[in-house]
């Protein structure tokens, strides 16, 4: 089963992707996290997007379908995948229908998660992230239990270079401009599913999870 986890920055996508990841066996595919070990390894890559991602724009299309359709063209993807980031465009969309399509698959759905500005913007700002493992925290929703350490691998809690406020409102700007497209395209193929990311994140989860029920009968979800 090949889903997509839409909507703006800090809305939960990664949080929820790693949930939906345990509960039905998928893997998930992050092109922000990709970027960032690109950007840290000082790849040709990575050297190429830093400068976008530091400024909070999206990094060109040609370079990120080509890094995420490696990936899903990859053996570790071939039974579906939770894509978390990618697409952003309609020129990433229309490649990844394609590259879909070619497999015989096809996204099975487009999840849309939602939240006010407001609310991203608190979340963006006090996010912490793991520089071991990569697990999402925040002081009040997500505290770790001994503060400034994963609870899951002990390695030491970092804050992204994009999380200040003058960045995350630039991110938000950008997703507006060029990520929302996409949903008329989805709306239109009867794939999208809106879900109100200001729950809990236990309820998100629980929504996510009902809404793709009818989906995982056959699938490998457990
Ligand atoms: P990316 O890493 O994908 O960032 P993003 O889309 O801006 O999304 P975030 O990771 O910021 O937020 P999220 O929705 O995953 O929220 P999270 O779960 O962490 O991309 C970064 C950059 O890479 C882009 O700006 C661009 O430059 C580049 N890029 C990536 N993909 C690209 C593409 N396809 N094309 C071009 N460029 C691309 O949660 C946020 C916080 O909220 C956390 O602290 C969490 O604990 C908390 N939280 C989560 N859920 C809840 C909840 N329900 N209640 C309370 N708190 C919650």
């Amino acid at each position: 089963m090949d889903l997509l986890l839409i909507g703006p920055p800090g809305v939960g996508k990664g949080t929820q992707a790693a949930r939906l990841r345990q509960a039905l066996n998928i893997p998930h595919l992050s092109t922000g996290d990709l970027l960032r070990r690109h950007v840290a390894e000082r790849t040709r890559l990575g050297v190429a997007a830093a400068a976008h991602m530091r400024r909070g724009e999206l990094v060109p299309d040609e370079l990120v379908t080509a890094m995420a359709l490696d990936q899903i063209h990859g053996p570790s993807c071939a039974g579906g995948v939770v894509l978390d980031g990618f697409p952003r465009t309609l020129t990433q969309a229309e490649a990844l229908d394609t590259a879909l399509a070619g497999q015989g698959r096809r996204l099975a759905a487009v999840l849309h998660l939602t939240a006010p500005d407001q609310v991203l913007l608190r979340r963006l700002t006090g996010r912490r992230t793991c520089g071991g493992c990569g697990a999402i925290y925040h002081p009040v929703t997500r505290p770790p239990r001994a503060p400034g350490l994963c609870d899951s691998c002990g390695h030491g809690l970092v804050q992204r270079a994009d999380d200040t406020a003058e960045t995350a409102r630039t991110r938000l700007a950008v997703h507006t401009r060029q990520t929302q497209p996409l949903l008329t395209r989805y709306r239109l193929t009867g794939v999208l599913h809106e879900i109100d990311g200001c729950g809990g994140v236990d309820d998100v989860t629980g929504n996510l999870l009902a809404i793709l029920a009818p989906h995982a009968v056959g699938s490998s979800a457990a």
